[in-house]
Parts: structure tokens; C-alpha cells; sequence
């Protein structure tokens, strides 16, 4: 292992640093997997502690890996090593590796979608006129066999493109542009669809919780998972992404800011799409199609609909890339030290493997749509659950731990840039006691061990 002679590249600015977190954690998760996971699990309810998760167990993990990351300045493996070396922490660092691996494989697929979308509002917009309108389109497109699978690879073309030029070049310059953007689009759609007729119906889906939801064990680990996935959170991604940032830039009010606009954006992607499936009476819990099926309806409906169908779906692409990059900058950080070799041969290797890996989800939905796993999920739901569901919250369980018991206190607080402040000292007892303990007792609550 060589670690120390070839130099480590670095965020060009505190601002690009925080712009690349933030486009990591905006993608897919707060726009496609928020939607449909709130809409399946009953709406404000969920929500509500999504929210109190991304808070109290998300934001003081974020923090840190961050701190584990720039202390390090090393990939998700090196850096447990580097810390402790010779102790078990490094679990959550092979964990991580292996999420990375998991999560983009099928990632790839719903970008693969997107884009595919995308190319439609180019050439004048989805055919949904005829009489199954955006759900017969929606099935006939993702079920078959070859064009979904030629998108996925499209999708892992880009993100191996820009995981190949770098980190600075590559990540940081397109997140610059993309993000505000994008955000600026999501109000624009969502304001416009607060005008249709559902919206009353919209929002007290998303704001008048039915507490009786809460007596749904499931709720509690399906929005813990959607926290952690949001953040991209529990496998590393933002330590590695911690680990190109100099040690003289200050942690806290970073991972502050991109919680909360990760959050705002998940919120107001909700505002977008939910009053479209109330107005055009599609099922709230129409699992992983809803946007593709509810987002057609409102641009067929608007004026300009095609201008803002093309804008959209190539900002979620372009939103589904910079996280697909942090997902593949992780696997390819850890092989490119392992093994010693480029930047460039590791990401076309690993983003290789990856986009194999994606194609039995892709087929899940037609020609392997007969094969469950896990339960009764599909093949892309049980990449999705044993990622989301297991590796991400054990491994933001490992992360804590290991900065709350495997530290030294002043070590911990002195690296985080947080010092000896009260703030300290809570998010300290959060990360030793209060998260890990959240977590386990969600995953118990959850899978029927404990029952309150
Ligand atoms: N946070 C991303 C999203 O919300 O789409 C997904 C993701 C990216 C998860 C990177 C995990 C990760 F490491």
C-alpha cells in the first residue's frame, strides 16, 4: 500500500466542497425516492420523522464523516485504517465500498429513465395522449428489454467520464452550475403545480399527519432509510469527499447547510409532484414509476409543458450524475490506493462491473419481472432495501461509534472544528449514545424483535 507519494487532489474552495456534498446528496433520493416512499407510507407522518432523522441522527453523522474524511485525507477503507489501524471500525469502511457497488447499480437504472425522458421532450414530448395515457407509456418503456438498459449505460458513460477527469475539474465545475438550477426550476414547478386542483389535497397529505400511521413499525426504518440515502449518508461518500478538503476550512456550518437544502429540496420536490397525483388521480403509492407517471401529466397540461419537460428531466439528470459520481468516487478512491493504479483505468473497470451489476434490476421489471428476493421485492427494490435498509444505517451506526468511543474527546472535538463548545458536547453524546441507539432500536421495532 502506497499511499504517501503520489499527491492527493483537493476541492479547489470551501464553497466547491460544499456544492459537490450537496450534489451528492441532491439526486434521485429527494425527487424520485422521496415521492415514492412518502406516498407509500402515508405522507405527513413519514415525513415528520424523516425530518426529526435527518436532524437528530443524520446531521451529526454527517458530521462525522466529514471529520473522519478531512482528518484522514484518505478514501472510506484508508481512513478507518489510517485512525485505528489494526481495529474492527474498518467494517464500516468495506461496508461502504460494497453500498457503493449496490446503490449505483440500480441508481443507474432510474437515471437511465430519466434520461430516456428526457430525450422524449426533445423530440416534442412522450406520446400519453392515447388511452392509458402516462402510465401505459411509463410500463411500456421501463418493462422492455434493451432501451432501459441502453440508458443505464449511457447514464455510467457520463459519470465514469466525470469520475475520470477528477475531482476538481470534473465534480466540482458541474455542480457549480447544475444544483442552482435546478433548484430554481423544482419552485418554479412547484408553484405552478399549487395552482392545479389537488393541491389542497396535496398539502394536507404532506402536512395533516394521520398519527395512526405511526403505529406502522415499518415507517420509522422506511424513513430512517430515506434519511440516510438523502444525505448519502452511512457509506462513506462524504468522507471521502471530507478527505479532499484542507485542514484549514470549518466543518460545521458546511454540513449544516447541505442537511438542510437537502431536505428543503426533498420538501418542495414534494409540493411539485403530489398535487399532479391528486389532480390526475394517480394512486399516491404507485411505488418507484410515480414521477415518471405524474410528472408527464403536468407538463402535458401546462402551457410551454415541453420547455419545462426538457429542463426538468435534464437537471434530474444532471442531479442523478453528481450523485452517481460520489457513489463511483468511492469504490474508485478505495481501488485506486489498494491497487495502486489510475485514476482513469479503476473508474472504466469499476464503472464496468457496476453497470453489469444494474442490469438484472432493469430486467426486473420485464423479463426477470417473475424473480423476487427478499421478501417479496423485485430485484431493484432488494438492491434498493439491502442497501438503504441494512449497510447504510449499520454503517452510520459504525461511523458514530467510532468517533464517539474509538476518539479521544479533545481529538474529536479539535478535528471537527467544533472545539470545547457546548455544541460539541452534544454532538458528541449524539453520536455516542443517542444515534447509534436510535438506529438499533428502529432496526428492532422495524423487523418485529421488539415490540413496544
Ligand atoms: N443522496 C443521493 C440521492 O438522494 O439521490 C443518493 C446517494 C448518493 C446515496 C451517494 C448514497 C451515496 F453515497
Amino acid at each position: 500500500m502506497n499511499t504517501e507519494n503520489r499527491p492527493r487532489e483537493q476541492w479547489g474552495s470551501r464553497l466547491g466542497f460544499m456544492l459537490a456534498a450537496l450534489g451528492s446528496a441532491v439526486g434521485l433520493g429527494n425527487i424520485w425516492r422521496f415521492s415514492y416512499v412518502a406516498g407509500e407510507s402515508g405522507g405527513a407522518a413519514f415525513i415528520l420523522i424523516y425530518l426529526f432523522c435527518i436532524a437528530a441522527i443524520g446531521l451529526p453523522i454527517l458530521m462525522a464523516e466529514f471529520t473522519i474524511g478531512r482528518r484522514a485525507q484518505l478514501d472510506v477503507v484508508g481512513s478507518f485504517q489510517k485512525i485505528s489501524p489494526g481495529k474492527p471500525w474498518v467494517l464500516a469502511g468495506y461496508m461502504g465500498v460494497a453500498s457503493a457497488f449496490i446503490i449505483l447499480s440500480f441508481y443507474g437504472v432510474i437515471a437511465g429513465w430519466s434520461m430516456f425522458y428526457f430525450s422524449q421532450y426533445v423530440i416534442g414530448g412522450p406520446d400519453i395522449g392515447g388511452e392509458g395515457g402516462s402510465l401505459d407509456f411509463f410500463v411500456n418503456f421501463h418493462t422492455a428489454t434493451f432501451a432501459p438498459i441502453l440508458w443505464q449505460f449511457i447514464f455510467m458513460l457520463i459519470t465514469v467520464g466525470i469520475v475520470y477527469v477528477g475531482v476538481k475539474r470534473g465534480i466540482e465545475a458541474s455542480n457549480k452550475i447544475l444544483m442552482p438550477l435546478l433548484a430554481i426550476l423544482v419552485l418554479i414547478l412547484a408553484g405552478y403545480s399549487m395552482t392545479l386542483e389537488g393541491a389542497s389535497e396535496a398539502l394536507n397529505f404532506l402536512f395533516t399527519p394521520d398519527w395512526s400511521a405511526l403505529t406502522d413499525p415499518s415507517v420509522y426504518l422506511a424513513a430512517l432509510s430515506q434519511a440516510f440515502f438523502s444525505l448519502s449518508l452511512g457509506m462513506g461518500a462524504l468522507i471521502t469527499y471530507g478527505s479532499y478538503l484542507s485542514k484549514k476550512e470549518k466543518l460545521p456550518g458546511a454540513a449544516v447547510g447541505v442537511a438542510s437544502m437537502d431536505s428543503l429540496f426533498a420538501i418542495v420536490a414534494g409540493l411539485m409532484i403530489f398535487p399532479a397525483v391528486f389532480t390526475f388521480g394517480i394512486a399516491p403509492d404507485s411505488g418507484p414509476g410515480l414521477v415518471f407517471i405524474a410528472l408527464p401529466d403536468i407538463f402535458a397540461d401546462m402551457s410551454f409543458g415541453i420547455i419545462y419537460g426538457l429542463l426538468f428531466f435534464f437537471l434530474l439528470t444532471a442531479a442523478a450524475i453528481s450523485s452517481g459520481v460520489s457513489l463511483l468516487e468511492v469504490a474508485v478512491a478505495y481501488f485506486m490506493r489498494k491497487f495502486e493504479w489510475s485514476r482513469q483505468m479503476t473508474s472504466v473497470f469499476i464503472g464496468t462491473i457496476i453497470f453489469l451489476i444494474g442490469i438484472p434490476s432493469s430486467l426486473g421489471f420485464g423479463a426477470l419481472a417473475d424473480v423476487t428476493i427478499l421478501g417479496e421485492r423485485d430485484i431493484l427494490d432488494s438492491m434498493d432495501f439491502l442497501a438503504s435498509y441494512i449497510f447504510l444505517p449499520l454503517g452510520g451506526m459504525i461511523i458514530a461509534l467510532f468517533i464517539g468511543w474509538g476518539w479521544k474527546k479533545a481529538d474529536a472535538l479539535e478535528a471537527s472544528n467544533f472545539g470545547d463548545t457546548v455544541l460539541g458536547n452534544i454532538w458528541l453524546w449524539i453520536v455516542r449514545i443517542f444515534a447509534p441507539l436510535a438506529i438499533l432500536i428502529v432496526f428492532l421495532y422495524s423487523t418485529g424483535i421488539v415490540t413496544f
